[in-house]
C-alpha cells in the first residue's frame, strides 16, 4: 500500500490524527518535523532562528524525499510543505494527500498558546496566522485527493473518516 500524507494548516491535528490512523490502518507512522531535526540535530524553533526558513525547506524537500521511499506509511507534514510543487509532486507519485482541514477560529484556538511554532511567534501572530491560512487554503485543496473537516472532532474521529471515507477501510 501507498503511504498515506496528511497535509494542512498548523494546529490541523497533522501529527495526533496521523498516529491514530496509523493504528487504525496498521500502519507506520512518521511525522517529517520530527524528521527534520533527527537528521538536523536541531529543534524547529533552533533551526529558524539559527538557519532561517530556507534552510528549513530544504531539509523538510529531503527529509520528505528519504520518507517518500518508504511505503505503508502515515506521514504528517509540517504545514509548509506544499509551498513547493516538488513536494506535492513527490507525495502525490508515492501516495494519497488528506487535507485535515478546520475553520480558522479552530486552528488558532489550538495554536495561540503554543511556543514551537517559529512562524507564528512574531509581534502580530494571530493576523500573520490569517495571512498564511488565506495563502495556503487554495495550495491544501489544489493538492489533496481527499478532505475532512475536522472541526469539533477527536484525532480518533477524524482517522475513522479517513479510513472509511477515502480508503474504504473501517474498523469499529
Ligand atoms: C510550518 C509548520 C510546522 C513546522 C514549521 C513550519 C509551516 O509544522 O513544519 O514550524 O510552515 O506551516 P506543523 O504544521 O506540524 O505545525
Amino acid at each position: 500500500m501507498q503511504n498515506i500524507y496528511l497535509i494542512g494548516m498548523m494546529g490541523a491535528g497533522k501529527t495526533s490524527t496521523g498516529q491514530a490512523l496509523a493504528r487504525l490502518l496498521k500502519m507506520d507512522f512518521v511525522d517529517l518535523d520530527d524528521e527534520i531535526e533527527a537528521s538536523t540535530r536541531l529543534t524547529i524553533n533552533e533551526i529558524f532562528a539559527e538557519k532561517g526558513e530556507p534552510f528549513f525547506r530544504a531539509e523538510e524537500k529531503k527529509a520528505l524525499r528519504r520518507v517518500a521511499l518508504e511505503t505503508q506509511t502515515v506521514v504528517a507534514t509540517g504545514g509548509g510543505i506544499v509551498l513547493n510543487p516538488e513536494n506535492v509532486a513527490q507525495m502525490k507519485q508515492t501516495g494519497r494527500l488528506i487535507y485535515l482541514a478546520a475553520s480558522f477560529e479552530a486552528l488558532w484556538e489550538r495554536v495561540r498558546d503554543k511556543r514551537d511554532r517559529p512562524l507564528i511567534s512574531v509581534p502580530d501572530p494571530r493576523g500573520t496566522f490569517l495571512k498564511l491560512f488565506e495563502k495556503r487554503r487554495p495550495l491544501y485543496e489544489a493538492s489533496a485527493t481527499g478532505r475532512i473537516m475536522t472541526d469539533g472532532l477527536k484525532p480518533e474521529a477524524v482517522a475513522q473518516k479517513i479510513a472509511g471515507e477515502f480508503l474504504k477501510i473501517s474498523r469499529p
